[in-house]
């Protein structure tokens, strides 16, 4: 807990570490509360270091030290001294074995970080700073060791023992009452890829042969009794192995890989080498039990963490400012996997809706911070949207920029060059500088300058000479410590659409260069680009497939929309069209309700919206997102002051009503020819038209009469999935109490003691748009199936409330706001990682109208007033109210 303002890490202070940790023998014997790790550390002078003295300084945070020795001899007290955070040994000799022995009380771990119990399992989470609360060692992903790890324990207690590489012998003791594992690493890795299971688990089994023939052996464990539902995650984990090595020519590299699935995590999981551990939510599936999203997450994770392998692991990061070089290069990466194994098209629609409801208010608002920051107060608050989805912008940009052969190139020598590395952002660009022979000197510019650009957009055209000319101007506002930008290099995909909708051929230049027409370089901040020979004036469509993470300022008229969302052959902005028209709808909707100015019309959008649902050769999936309307929160974003969240919630209500009449007949005939009785598949096909007959079901329902309500009630009760169930239990949720109580109270008895589906009932509860929510939500955290200990928990309560019911949570009253910052202070006493996460929910607040500011300011305030708040939690309010001056 916190004594002193915390200080700020700088990338500027970083040194190479004064010694090296070549080897690690680690000795854990497992116990609740009393593990005792003996571990030999193999330690010798860095050769790089610059420091002058013979101080050697270990990070450890509550270890009860029990023997320490150099060379097999005890260390006397003047030899050594510790602090609540390390251990410092004055004149260490320039090669030595320091011996030690720590006691860490695993049940009494709430943080989750560090060895902890997970429903009587023994599991470990080291990243990123986590393995310092196991021993003493040096806690920074530059110092790389090899590992030898034995592990001993009760037979009957834990009859799994796990850790990271090979399995390298196991045997019992005292007549079998114990046994001990021993597991070596060959692949030297910095510790917070270190990781260690106990426990008794039941698991599954598969094998995998590489592109050289080597078998690699494959085991998910789960809880007893869950074996059945881990298939799914051990067939998207050899779908990932083939993928890696398809596509980027990668295979892995030991005999053996192991996941488990643990129920008390704070984030998804994690790749430890050889060993990764996942929240239990995004292992475990059944048709039953878990959604189509939650498959879908399973695949994108399992892979995320296997490619990891290769981008983190493999390659690791010199300090914690590059955690972008492992982040967004692992999330661009599994966002191709799943592109290539599905729909590429509706997997780039739902990455651009997180993109903007998560990273763009980050970059908007008082926590903005560039995808390589510069400095930390705790690091654990920079695993954000930014450094990852941004993060992986920033790869695909660099992608379309050198071309797709280009950067395999740039990747095959970054592997090349890198293996057994801690690299740095600077390091992986050279390589496609090398590979390609070109320039990113400019382009970098995105890793360190934060804030989303707004583009605007001017066209005009010459009949008589036949030419189109674009005038694109980029603008990025200030944000917290960077009061002046500079202009980035924006790529820009684009095609001058004819009346079909298909592109004309043209030639393009901008003052004497001539360019690809379907790719531009915006690199200064305002530049004209004149297309020649167009017969006729084109229609354009701009930024195709979302080909930079920018806001695109773009005033042009509902017909125009119309067209491309008719027309346009590119599938993100044929939806992207239909999605502007949406918001300029419910916007309108807005000025209706403040001002009593006609209804808008919503003749092009209705249309539009029917042509392509009557279109046979869209996918099913793709006219699912076309059909979900943009969020209350994608609307608060557009509206960017003042924003006033009851009025979004109303005026978003009334739109879905208009749709939901207007276009009633042709959604009651999509409900009903999208089956639903053949035998469940979790593939794109199957997924997309559950999609789309669940929106179409939510739009019908929205115009709210008694037949609807029953159909959805009769949804509910016949549903043969998750999907659907679940579907209609959060629309049920919404509704009065005579068809939410029954709902939520029938789902409540069928899996009150499956403590994952379970979730789903918190949840629901949570993001019902009533104004009974919030004592709902007190009862539910009473309920015996509630446990703030577990994290599933606490975001399905209480981070949905906060994310996912804007009109709730921001009740004019400030009574979401009170409660919101309790539960804060409370999760903060025992979880500062989750808490600190949590509070993020808040991060737009300064956006919200006077009166609604100012309440959650109070209770802002009132959380970073509180005694005793941690290191985690105080970074992000301190930041929150006061955003530092640049
Ligand atoms: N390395 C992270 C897990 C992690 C995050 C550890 C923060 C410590 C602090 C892992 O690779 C990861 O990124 N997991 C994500 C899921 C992923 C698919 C984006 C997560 O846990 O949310
Ligand atoms: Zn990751």
């Amino acid at each position: 807990m916190r004594t002193e303002t915390p200080r700020a890490i700088r990338l500027k202070d970083y040194r190479p570490a004064t010694h090296l940790i070549t080897h690690v023998d680690l000795n854990v014997r497992l116990d609740a509360t009393s593990t005792l790790v003996t571990v030999k550390l193999k330690i010798k002078k860095n050769p790089a270091s610059t420091q002058k003295s013979d101080e050697l300084i270990l990070d450890g945070e509550g270890l009860d030290l029990q023997q320490i020795a150099i060379d097999g001899t005890e260390l006397s007290p003047k030899e050594y001294k510790t602090t609540p955070a390390s251990l410092h040994i004055r004149k260490a000799p320039d090669a030595f074995v320091l011996t030690t022995t720590v006691a860490i009380n695993p049940e009494a771990n709430k943080a989750l970080q560090g060895l902890y119990l997970s429903r009587g399992v023994y599991c470990t989470q080291c990243e990123a700073e986590g393995f310092r609360r196991i021993t003493y060692f040096m806690d920074r992903p530059d110092v790389l060791s090899t590992y030898k790890v034995r592990i001993e324990a009760d037979a009957d207690e834990a009859g799994v023992l796990l850790s990271n590489g090979n399995p390298f012998e196991r045997g019992n003791l005292d007549g079998g009452k114990r046994h001990y594992a021993v597991w070596k690493d060959p692949h030297p890795k910095p510790c917070y890829l270190f990781a260690l299971v106990g426990g008794n688990l039941g698991s599954i089994s598969s094998s995998f042969k590489t592109m050289s023939g080597r078998k690699v052996d494959l085991q998910i464990y789960v809880e007893h009794g869950k074996e059945d539902r881990a298939g799914w995650a051990m067939e998207s984990l050899k779908r990932s192995m083939k993928w890696d090595e398809k596509r980027f020519g990668r295979e892995y590299d030991l005999d053996v890989f192991n996941i488990v699935a643990v129920s008390h995590f704070n984030m998804g999981a994690m790749e430890n080498k050889g060993l990764n551990i996942f929240n239990d939510r995004l292992i475990l599936a059944s048709p039953d039990k878990a959604t189509d999203a939650i498959y879908q997450s399973i695949e994108g994770v399992v892979a995320h963490e296997y490619f990891h392998n290769w981008t983190g692991n493999r390659i690791t990061c010199r300090d914690w400012f590059q955690l972008c070089l492992k982040e967004g290069l692992t999330v661009y990466r599994d966002q191709e996997f799943s592109a290539d194994i599905r729909s590429r098209t509706v997997q780039r629609i739902r990455e651009v809706r997180h993109l903007r409801a998560h990273q763009f208010p980050e970059d908007a608002g008082p926590l903005a911070h560039p995808v390589r920051p510069d400095s930390y107060i705790e690091i654990n608050n920079f695993y954000t949207a930014t450094v990852y989805d941004k993060g992986a912008e920033l790869v695909r940009m660099l992608a379309t920029i050198i071309g797709e052969d280009g950067f395999r190139k740039g990747m095959d020598l970054y592997f090349e060059r890198h293996d057994g590395d801690a690299a740095t952002i600077e390091d992986f660009l050279v390589c496609f500088e090398e590979a390609t022979k070109s320039d990113l000197s400019h382009f970098k510019l995105w890793y360190h300058q934060a804030g989303t650009p707004r583009i605007t957009c001017q066209t005009s055209y010459d009949e008589k000479r036949s030419t189109f000319t674009l005038d694109l101007e980029q603008d990025t506002p200030p944000t917290p410590g960077q009061s002046r930008k500079k202009a980035f290099h924006i790529p820009v995909r684009l095609g001058l659409l004819g009346s079909d909708g298909n592109v004309v051929k043209a030639a393009a230049r901008s003052g004497s260069e001539t360019f690809d027409p379907e790719l531009i370089h915006l690199t200064k901040k305002r530049q004209k680009f004149v297309f020649e020979s167009v017969p006729v004036k084109p229609i354009v469509s701009l930024f195709r497939d979302f080909s930079a993470p920018v806001i695109v300022d773009f005033a042009r008229n509902d017909d125009e929309l119309e067209f491309l969302a008719t027309h346009d052959t590119d599938g993100f902005n044929r939806w992207q069209a239909l999605n502007t028209l949406a918001t300029r709808l419910i916007l309108a909707r807005i000025e209706k309700l403040k001002s009593k100015t006609p209804a808008p019309k919503t003749t092009g959008f209705i249309r539009a919206l029917s042509t392509a649902l009557n279109d046979s050769n869209l996918e099913a999936g793709f006219k699912a997102e076309l059909l979900r309307l943009p969020s209350q929160m994608d609307i608060a974003r557009e509206i960017g002051s003042q924003v006033d969240p009851g009025l979004i919630h109303k005026a978003h209500k009334q739109v879905s009503t208009v749709i939901g009449r207007k276009l009633g007949d042709q959604l009651e005939t999509v409900y009903k020819s999208m089956s639903t009785t053949k035998e469940f598949s979790a593939s794109a096909i199957d997924i997309g038209e559950r999609a789309l007959r669940n929106t179409a079901l939510s739009l019908l329902a929205a115009r709210g009469t008694d037949n609807d309500f029953k159909r959805l009630m009769k949804h509910y009760k016949s549903a043969g999935n998750m999907t659907d169930a679940a579907n209609a239990l959060f629309l049920l949720a919404g509704q009065g109490k005579a068809y939410s109580q029954p709902a939520l109270d029938h789902f409540y008895r069928k899996w009150k003691k499956d403590h994952l589906v379970i979730d789903t009932w918190f949840a629901a509860i949570a993001q019902a748009p009533r104004s009974s929510t919030l004592s709902n939500i007190k009862r539910a955290i009473k309920d015996p199936t509630f446990d703030y200990f577990t994290p599933n928990k606490v975001r399905a309560l209480i981070g949905s409330f906060a994310m996912h019911n804007p009109s709730q949570f921001h009740h004019a009253d400030g009574r979401g706001y009170r409660f919101f910052a309790d539960q804060i202070i409370h999760v903060d006493s025992f979880n500062p990682q989750l808490a600190a996460r949590l509070l993020g929910a808040l991060g737009s607040w300064s956006a919200l109208e006077d009166s609604r500011r100012k309440m959650a300011r109070t209770q802002l305030q009132r959380i970073a007033k509180s005694k005793g708040i941690s290191r985690d939690v105080f970074e992000i309010v301190t930041k929150m109210i006061e955003p530092s001056e640049s």
